[in-house]
Order: C-alpha cells, then sequence, then structure tokens
C-alpha cells in the first residue's frame, strides 16, 4: 500500500492524464500483476511470442514504436533492443521503475504522450482532437509498430471523465470514447512498417458454477477484422476482484493489422 502510495505522488505526468486516473491505473496494474504473475504468465508469454515472430519476419529492422509500452510486461524488450537500432516507448504513465530501467537502455526513449489524443479538447486548450502520432507517420525509418494491450484502455477514462463532467459532456460528441478507440486503429494505419495489434477486446464475468454474469464490448462496438489468434486472460481470477466472481478477458492477435 506504501509502495503504492508513492508511486502515486512520485510519478510524472500531465494534470489531465491524472485526472483521468491513469496514474492510479498504472500503479493498480503494477500491483495487480504483481499478485497475479503467475494467472497473467500465458497471456504474457503470448504477446511475447506473436512480436517475436513479427520481428523474425520483418525485412529490416531500423525503428520500433511500442505504443501503450506501461510496465513492458507483454513486450521481449531484449530481443527488441537487440535487433533494433532503436526503440521508442510511448505511454501517457511511464512509472519510476520503468523510467530507472531504461537509463540502462541506450536504444530506448521513452515518450509521453496520449494516444486518445482528446486530453486538451476535453481540457477546452484545443478545439478538437490533435492527432498524437503525427510527427511519427512521416519518419520513413519505423519498421515495426506494437500496439500492445492499449486499444480498450482508451474509452473508459475518457468515458469516466465525461460521467463527471456533465456540463463539458454536453458539448462534446456522445460517441467520443467509441471514437478514441477508432482513432487509434486510423492511427495505426498510417504508420509505416508493420503494425502488431494486442488488445482484449470482451470481458466476461463467471460465478463459481461457471455461468456468465456479464459480458461487456471493450471495442464499443468499433468493427476490426478477425485476429490472428486469440486467447483468455484471466485479468481478476476469483478473489481478485470479487470473492464469487471472476473476470476473463477476450485477447485478439493481429500479427499484421495493415
Ligand atoms: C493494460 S496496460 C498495458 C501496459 C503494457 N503493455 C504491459 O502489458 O505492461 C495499458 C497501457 O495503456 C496506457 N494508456 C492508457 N490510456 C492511454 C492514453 N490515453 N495515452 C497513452 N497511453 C495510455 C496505460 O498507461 C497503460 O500503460
Amino acid at each position: 500500500m506504501l509502495a503504492e502510495l508513492l508511486l502515486r505522488l512520485t510519478t510524472p505526468a500531465a494534470p489531465m492524464t491524472r485526472q483521468l486516473g491513469l496514474v492510479g491505473e498504472s500503479v493498480a496494474l503494477w500491483a495487480r500483476g504483481n499478485r497475479q504473475r503467475q494467472a497473467w504468465a500465458e497471456h504474457h508469454k503470448r504477446c511475447r511470442a506473436v512480436i517475436t515472430q513479427a520481428v523474425a519476419e520483418l525485412p529490416r529492422r531500423r525503428r520500433v514504436i511500442v505504443l501503450g509500452s506501461g510496465l513492458l510486461r507483454d513486450i521481449p524488450l531484449d530481443l527488441l533492443c537487440k535487433r533494433f537500432e532503436q526503440v521508442l516507448l510511448v505511454d501517457a504513465v511511464h512509472l519510476p521503475q520503468i523510467r530507472l530501467r531504461m537509463c540502462f537502455r541506450p536504444k530506448v526513449t521513452l515518450l509521453n504522450r496520449d494516444l486518445t489524443g482528446v486530453m486538451g479538447w476535453l481540457a477546452e486548450e484545443e478545439k478538437g482532437r490533435i492527432e498524437p502520432l503525427a510527427d511519427l507517420t512521416a519518419d520513413p525509418a519505423i519498421d515495426l509498430v506494437i500496439s500492445a494491450n492499449l486499444m480498450s484502455q482508451l474509452a473508459w477514462p475518457v468515458e469516466d471523465w465525461l460521467d463527471d463532467h456533465p456540463t463539458r459532456a454536453a458539448r462534446l460528441p456522445k460517441e467520443l470514447p467509441a471514437q478514441c478507440i477508432a482513432w487509434h486503429l486510423a492511427d495505426l494505419r498510417r504508420l509505416g512498417g508493420r503494425v502488431v495489434l494486442l488488445s482484449d477486446v470482451e470481458m466476461i464475468e463467471r460465478d463459481r458454477t461457471g455461468a456468465h454474469t456479464d459480458r461487456f464490448d471493450l471495442t464499443r462496438g468499433v468493427t476490426l477484422p478477425p485476429p490472428d489468434e486469440s486467447w483468455d486472460w484471466p485479468v481478476a481470477p476469483f478473489g481478485e476482484a470479487g470473492r464469487d466472481r471472476e473476470s476473463i478477458h477476450r485477447v485478439g492477435a493481429w500479427r499484421n493489422f495493415r
């Protein structure tokens, strides 16, 4: 608990990133991932395997971008550092332990970005969405882009913030959370190089009898092509979020999204 509090206080982040709850969520994810190391291991292994295969198939390996790099649990970072000339890790939040680890990785650059592109708009600092990766779309040296379990995370902080700010919400498009997901997919298609998309797409809650008690579309209705692979990620096994309730996320992997 004390470690979590310290991380919350010492993680550098823009005010809107903090307001949207992303710092708290990153710290909570770090703590939950430590508790659920075993339950999450297979999910992480499969993500890393998809990326490893994509790396092996590339004709050139100059620059790789990881979007939603976070704690890097799903990323084969040693491999990326070995095979690429430069590794860009992009996230709204880079926790101090990640910042420290990356000091010893000369090929790695950390970029702080809001990948929804709407935080400035919500804060009334912008008149609309800012393309968050505009500077990178023109980069001809990008050979691989990895969207690393980020897509489903783009909608809910905006949804929650709009619920808490009804006056502002009334002046913004109703479908903004779903649009954040659709825009991310469009951003991926605009970037150069091969694109690997990894994302959870559906949440299923089950009780101890195995009966489904809830189901939620994490894509917010945005259409995706069928994934190349999919698997279940036990995000909250029994006892994590509720004694008699488990939460399973269905994950999709698109090896060459574009
Ligand atoms: C489920 S985590 C995955 C993190 C990492 N790939 C891993 O497995 O360790 C989602 C990541 O998306 C990031 N994220 C959420 N909303 C974001 C936004 N608007 N802009 C940039 N990153 C965001 C979070 O900070 C978090 O690191």
